[in-house]
C-alpha cells in the first residue's frame, strides 16, 4: 500500500486502458455488450456500475481504507442509501448538530417509514449510550459537525457501537481522509458530500459512501443500484480529479484558516470563534490526536448588536454562497442559508444564533482574505 499522497495520483483506475492514456477514460455509455447470450460481462448497464464510476470508488475506497466504494450523485443521495438499509422499528441514535439537509431527511421523509430517531450530542457518551434501546441499529454524526465544529469522539463512540452491536456510521465531508479515517477507528461506514473538499472546485454535486466490510458494502451497493442516484461518467472523471490535490489544497485551506483566525482573534468586534481548539471545548484536549488538521471551514459569533447584514453584504472577495471545501472562499449565514430547515426553536438549541457566519476559507493569498474581512467588519 503507498503513501496517502501517492494513494490520491493511483488509487484508482480500471485495467482496461490498452490505449496508454495517463487518465482514466470517460465512458459515456449507458449498455455494454454480452459476447452471447448468457455470456459473463463486467458491466452490463451503466448505472449498476461503469469503468469510470468504477475507477473513482476504487480510489475513495483506498483512500478510506474501506473494502468498497459507492458514489452517488449528491451527498444527500449517499446519505439516503445509508439510511435505506434500515426497516420500519428500527432506531438510530442521530448527532444532535447535523446538516439541515440531513436533519429535514430524517425528519421529513424517514420518520413516516418508521425508522425511529433519538437525537443527541455525540460529543457526550454517557448520554449517547443511555439512547441505546432494544432496536437500535446505529449512530450516525459528523466528526466535526457543520456549522459549529465541535468534534466526536470517533474511537470511544465506535467502541460503544460495537459493544451493543450497532454500526457506526460517521459523514466524514469536513475532514476528509486526508485529515482522518474514521474506518481506521472503528466505524463502519463513512458518507461524503463529495460536492465539498473531494472534488473542491464548485463545479459538481457528488456524494460517496465507504464500506469497512463488505456484508454492509454490499447492502449499500445494493441501494446504489436500486434507488439509482448514482454519479455520472463525466461527474466520475471531474471528482478523480478533484480528489487527485485534496492534500496540496487541503494544507493551504488550513494554513489559511489560521491567519483567518488570528485575525478575527484580535478584533474587537469577533465575540466568539468556532473551530476546535478556539472555543474552550473541554473534549478538545482527549480528540485532538483523532485527526490530522481541522480543515478551513470556521465560524464566528459578532458581538451582540451589531450588524451581520451590514459586514455580511460589504464582503467583496468572499461570495456570498452556501457550500463548503471549495478553492474559492465562502461566506454565509447558516441561520438564513444551509441550516434553514431547522426550526428555530431547534437551531437556537443546538448553538446556531442568527447572527452566527460561516466561512470556507479557500486556498487564494491570505492576506487578501483578511483584507476583505477587515473592510467588511467596518459596516458591521
Ligand atoms: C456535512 C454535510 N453532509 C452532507 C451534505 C449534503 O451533501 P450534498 O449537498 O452534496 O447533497 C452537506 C452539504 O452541505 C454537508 O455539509
Amino acid at each position: 500500500m503507498s503513501e496517502f499522497d501517492t494513494t490520491l495520483i493511483h488509487g484508482g483506475g480500471v485495467d482496461d486502458n490498452n490505449t496508454g492514456a495517463v487518465n482514466v477514460p470517460i465512458y459515456n455509455s449507458s449498455t455494454y455488450k454480452y459476447p452471447e447470450l448468457l455470456g459473463q460481462v463486467r458491466w452490463d448497464y451503466a448505472r449498476s456500475g461503469n469503468p469510470t464510476r468504477e475507477s473513482v470508488e476504487r480510489l475513495m475506497a483506498h483512500l478510506e481504507d474501506g473494502s468498497g466504494a459507492y458514489a452517488f450523485s449528491s451527498g444527500m443521495a449517499a446519505i439516503h442509501a445509508v439510511f435505506s438499509i434500515f426497516k420500519p422499528g428500527d432506531h438510530v441514535i442521530i448527532g444532535k448538530n447535523i446538516y439541515g439537509g440531513t436533519f429535514r431527511l430524517i425528519n421529513e421523509y424517514l420518520k413516516d417509514y418508521g425508522i425511529k430517531f433519538t437525537s443527541i450530542d455525540t460529543r457526550d457518551l454517557d448520554s449517547l449510550e443511555k439512547c441505546i434501546q432494544a432496536n437500535t441499529k446505529a449512530i450516525y454524526f459528523e466528526t466535526l459537525t457543520n456549522p459549529l465544529l465541535q468534534f466526536s469522539d470517533v474511537k470511544s463512540i465506535g467502541k460503544i457501537a460495537k459493544k451493543h452491536g450497532l454500526l457506526t456510521i460517521v459523514d466524514n465531508t469536513f475532514l476528509t481522509p486526508y485529515l482522518q479515517k474514521p474506518l481506521t477507528m472503528g466505524a463502519d461506514l463513512v458518507v461524503h458530500s463529495a460536492t465539498k473538499y473531494l472534488s473542491g472546485h464548485s463545479d459538481l454535486m457528488a456524494g460517496v459512501v465507504v464500506a469497512k466490510d463488505k456484508e454492509v458494502g454490499d447492502k449499500i451497493y445494493q441501494a446504489q443500484n436500486t434507488m439509482g442516484a448514482t454519479l455520472s461518467p463525466q461527474d466520475s472523471n471531474l471528482l478523480q480529479r478533484g480528489i487527485k490535490t485534496l492534500s496540496v489544497r487541503m494544507d493551504r485551506h488550513i494554513e489559511n484558516a489560521k491567519h483567518v483566525i488570528e485575525f478575527l482573534k484580535s478584533d474587537p468586534k469577533v465575540a466568539k470563534i468556532y473551530y476546535p481548539g478556539c472555543d474552550g471545548d473541554a473534549n478538545f484536549d482527549n480528540i485532538k490526536d483523532q485527526c490530522a488538521g481541522f480543515g478551513g471551514v470556521l465560524s464566528f459569533e459578532l458581538q451582540p448588536g451589531l450588524d451581520v447584514k451590514g459586514f455580511i453584504n460589504h464582503l467583496q472577495l468572499f461570495t456570498l454562497a452556501v457550500s463548503l471545501g471549495a478553492v474559492e472562499s465562502l461566506a454565509e449565514v447558516p441561520a438564513f442559508m444551509s441550516h434553514f430547515e431547522i426550526p428555530k426553536e431547534t437551531r437556537l438549541q443546538i448553538g446556531i444564533k442568527d447572527e452566527l457566519v460561516r466561512l470556507s476559507v479557500g486556498i487564494e493569498d491570505y492576506r487578501d482574505l483578511i483584507k476583505d474581512l477587515e473592510q467588511a467588519l467596518k459596516f458591521a
